[in-house]
């Protein structure tokens, strides 16, 4: 079986804020996470963080730390692949 992983699209992503009780989602790399989880944990701080909610995040994340393992430390927040508008059905 497939992995049960979602197709979002950036008009999807762009509601993921982490703002009116919904979670805070990024795209890395072609994927999109739930950052909502790893928020307190980040040593950059929750600011920071979130500067990078409800978009791409890949262009900020690698001008900060590129050495940074986010497919390994997101892995368990995957929530599926980044897709371009209207490909999420099919
Ligand atoms: C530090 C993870 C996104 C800003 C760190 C560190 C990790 C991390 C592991 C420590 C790195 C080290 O000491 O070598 C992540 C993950 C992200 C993410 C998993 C995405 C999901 C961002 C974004 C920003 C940011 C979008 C800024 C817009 C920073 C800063 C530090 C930092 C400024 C340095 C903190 C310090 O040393 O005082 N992050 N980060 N991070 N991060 Fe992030």
């Amino acid at each position: 079986p497939g992995a049960p992983y979602l197709k979002v699209t950036p008009s999807m992503l762009k509601r993921q804020t982490g703002r009116r009780g919904k979670d805070a989602w990024t795209a890395l790399g072609g994927r999109v996470y739930n950052i909502s989880p790893y928020l307190p944990f980040h040593p950059g701080g929750e600011p920071e963080l979130l500067r990078c909610a409800g978009r791409d995040g890949t262009k900020l994340f690698g001008e900060i730390h590129p050495w940074v393992n986010y497919e390994g430390m997101l892995a368990s927040s995957l929530i599926g692949m980044l897709v371009e508008e209207g490909e999420e059905t099919g």
